[in-house]
């Protein structure tokens, strides 16, 4: 068995590195203090800046005014959008633009959540185009260059500040949808681990399992490549052995979550998610249930269904967690029991239903799970509609 995962790896390595394409990331700081340097970052793009940011937390922990002084500082005008939701909007995101028109913005510094960034990079977009943000939602690829923008992340999970997704929320068909590019990756990113501080322990759970979702299905998509699966499997080592620490508040343990959900940032880049995201949406536009704690609901059965089909890797990343067995599926059940155990430690619950997700609800999530084509197609075993309800059916039920 060993000797047949060996040669499968190799071959693997060789057939995936013959080509590929990588965007280079961009700017990257990551430095306890380091939001005293996104004034002078900000200054090598314009005098006129745009922070955006959600509608409390930045003001209410002080940092939009610490923001604002280090922006000031270098001599920037300081406008502000504190309007990002949840989930942000397609109407969000529209607002923004029209404040970066109005007052000639150069630079954005998007502050929080995938919410923030995502909202943010919409923004930065449309800034530099006419028309509805709608125009330039996927396929529709943006190439070109848009009002540059500085990330600010502030929980352990979005990876947005390096990715060329945004994920929004089209609220009329009550669906979320997303602008995809090179153009929206931010041109800065500042991951300045004292923001962690204040993060509360539901917030660091969720989040980190949103990494945690995207080490892994990025490591498991049809798209991953040994460059991508070098990110996923650090961040599922990192994750799986800081995540308790970082919910019972330990900061050394947070910063560890944050390296670890930037390095699944780096890796979905390149791989993208798979299912789990794409059967993860309707929880939170149908049950405003969050994103992070979605995909920590149905992690487990995309590892359980794939399994079939990626024994080789299955097999690796039990082994990079020290707990192979060498067989595959009882690897995967090892790896399962680890992320249930996980989330047994952090308070989430078994059964979707505890979530308030109904029984009778299945063909409606189905049909809208069966949309989500994008992270669909990347899922290394094809996935069909039958193939849905049955995970949703044992998720509901917690029949892991
Ligand atoms: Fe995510």
């Amino acid at each position: 068995m060993r000797l047949i995962v060996k040669y499968k790896r190799s071959f693997h390595l060789f057939k995936s590195m013959l080509k590929f394409i990588r965007h280079n990331p961009r700017k990257i700081i990551f430095e306890k203090g380091s939001l005293e340097l996104v004034g002078r970052e900000a200054a090598r793009f314009g005098r006129r800046s745009l922070i955006v940011c959600g509608r409390t937390f930045a003001r209410k922990y002080g940092f939009l005014s610490k923001l604002e002084k280090t922006l000031s500082s270098e001599g920037l005008e300081v406008y502000i959008f504190d309007k990002v939701e949840p989930n942000p909007s397609l109407e969000t995101v529209e607002s923004g633009s029209k404040l970066v028109k109005a007052n000639n913005i150069d630079v954005i510094v998007a502050f929080g959540g995938g919410s923030a960034l995502d909202a943010a990079k919409g923004i930065s977009l449309l800034g530099v185009k006419e028309g509805s943000i709608r125009d330039y939602l996927y396929p529709y690829i943006v190439e070109e260059d848009t009002i540059p923008l500085i990330a600010i992340p502030t929980t352990c999970g979005t990876g947005s500040e390096v990715t060329k997704y945004a994920v929004l929320t089209d609220t009329q068909l009550r669906r979320k949808c997303v602008l995809v590019g090179p153009g929206i990756v931010p041109l800065v990113s500042i991951l300045d681990p004292v923001v962690l501080e204040v993060l509360p322990p539901n917030l660091t759970a969720y989040t980190s399992f949103d990494a945690l979702s995207h080490a892994i299905e990025a490591y498991l998509s049809k798209l991953s490549t040994p460059i991508s699966d070098l990110f996923s499997v650090e961040s599922v080592k990192i994750i799986t052995n800081h995540m308790i620490g970082g919910y019972k508040g330990s900061l050394e343990d947070k910063t560890w979550l944050f390296y670890a959900s930037h390095l699944a940032g780096l890796a979905i880049n390149i791989a993208g998610t798979i299912m789990v995201h794409g059967l993860g949406y309707y929880l939170t536009t149908h049950h405003n249930i969050h994103h992070g704690l979605a995909n920590a609901m149905l992690l487990p059965y995309a590892i359980e269904f794939n399994t079939p089909v990626a024994e080789e890797k299955i097999v690796n990343l039990a082994e990079a967690l020290g707990v192979s067995s060498g067989d595959p599926l009882e690897d995967a059940r090892r790896l399962i029991n680890i992320i249930l155990k996980l989330r047994k430690d952090v308070g989430i619950p078994l059964k979707l239903s505890d979530l308030g997700v109904r029984e009778d609800e299945l063909e409606l999530m189905v049909s809208i799970a069966m949309k989500y084509e994008r992270n669909l197609k990347n899922n290394p075993r094809a996935v069909s509609a039958s193939d849905v309800r049955d995970i949703y059916k044992k998720a509901l039920r917690g029949a892991i």
